[in-house]
Formats: structure tokens, C-alpha cells, sequence
């Protein structure tokens, strides 16, 4: 269901092939291509493409990625990225809902992400909601969603229970 924000229709929802242009005119430099590519990784199973809607247009997208192979992170929320004109109204908050309401429908008890412990407004954001970091690190592997080309710094494993309320 839509949740009204004070001034904004805030919504999020599986993605469909009929997204893909929203989401490609929101591309950059460091993420060119990559709207189809998730799209087509939906379609093969285990990769959920989530989009993010404020007043019925495409704001952000971002993927719960369920596929194991044995040294991920499953299920993991990926690639949470809120175009920058739509930051701050309540879209990061609506798609991390969306992919732990589908992770809990796919039967997880648990849900994962990693993230820079130098990121100011995500973590906050997951903090906020729950995620405690697990005190496990690895090599960043987002890093089409860093604002900078900067060197990719180490992600804190932070991770959030799906049962606990
Ligand atoms: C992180 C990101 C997804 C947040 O999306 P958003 O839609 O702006 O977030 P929301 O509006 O839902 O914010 C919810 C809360 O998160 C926190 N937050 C969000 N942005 C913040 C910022 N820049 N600084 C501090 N806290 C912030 C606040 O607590 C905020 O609540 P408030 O606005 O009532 O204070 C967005 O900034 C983004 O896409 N950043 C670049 C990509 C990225 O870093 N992705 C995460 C990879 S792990």
C-alpha cells in the first residue's frame, strides 16, 4: 500500500521489464548498462529487483540477492541506491522494507548487507531500522552505488532478524 509522507506518495515494489527505462535515464558513468543486467539476473531466480516510487516515479532501485553459492552473504540486500534528486523523502527506508517484506515471504529468517563504515547517510538509515553490524568485514563489492571514485574502502557486515519484532 502507498504511505503517505507529508508531501510525497512514497512506495516500492518488484521491478518488471516495463521499469527499464526509468531506471536506464537514471544511470551514470558508473552504472551504465547495469538496469538490464539486473532485470535479466531477475529472470533467472534468487536476484529481486526492487524500485522505489515517489508520486507513481521511479526514485531508486535496489536488489535482494538470494543466490548461494556457498561464500555470499543469503540473503543479502545489494545495490540499495536512491537517484540523488529523491534522497531524503523516504526511499531508502521504503525499498530496505520491501526486500525484508520478500525475504520473510521467501522463508529467511534473517536478512544481510554490507556496507562502508564511512557512509553518512547509510548507515544511520540501517541502524535505524534494526541491522547491527555482526563485527565481520570484507572487501567492498557495491561499489557502483559509492558516490566517489575513490578507493573502495572495507564493508562492515551488518545484519538484521526477520522474526524478532
Ligand atoms: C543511503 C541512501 C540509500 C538513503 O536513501 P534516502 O531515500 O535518502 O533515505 P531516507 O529518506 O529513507 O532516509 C531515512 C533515514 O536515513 C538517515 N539518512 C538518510 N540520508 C542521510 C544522510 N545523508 N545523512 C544522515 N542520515 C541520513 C536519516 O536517519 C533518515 O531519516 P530522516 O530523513 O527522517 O532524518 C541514499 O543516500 C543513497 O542512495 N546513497 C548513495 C548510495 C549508497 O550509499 N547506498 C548504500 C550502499 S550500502
Amino acid at each position: 500500500m502507498p504511505e503517505a509522507t507529508k508531501t510525497h506518495t512514497v512506495e516500492a515494489r518488484l521491478a518488471t521489464a516495463d521499469d527499464l527505462p526509468a531506471l536506464i535515464a537514471n544511470e551514470t558513468s558508473r552504472t551504465k548498462g547495469l538496469s538490464a543486467e539486473y532485470l535479466a539476473e531477475q529472470e533467472r531466480g534468487d536476484f529481486y529487483v526492487v524500485v522505489g516510487l515517489i508520486d507513481g516515479e521511479i526514485g531508486g532501485r535496489a536488489i535482494l540477492d538470494c543466490r548461494d553459492d556457498g561464500e555470499t552473504l543469503v540473503p543479502e540486500m545489494r545495490l540499495l541506491w536512491v537517484f540523488p534528486h529523491a534522497r531524503r523523502k523516504g526511499l531508502g527506508v521504503a525499498m530496505t522494507a520491501a526486500l525484508e517484506d520478500l525475504a520473510r515471504d521467501l522463508g529467511y529468517r534473517e536478512i544481510f548487507l554490507g556496507v562502508s563504515p564511512e557512509n553518512p547517510a547509510a548507515i544511520p538509515l540501517y541502524v535505524e531500522l534494526g541491522y547491527a553490524p555482526t563485527g565481520e568485514h570484507r572487501a567492498a563489492v557495491n561499489v557502483s552505488v559509492l558516490d566517489t571514485d575513490a578507493e573502495p574502502p572495507m564493508e562492515a557486515v551488518f545484519q538484521k532478524s526477520l522474526v524478532v519484532r
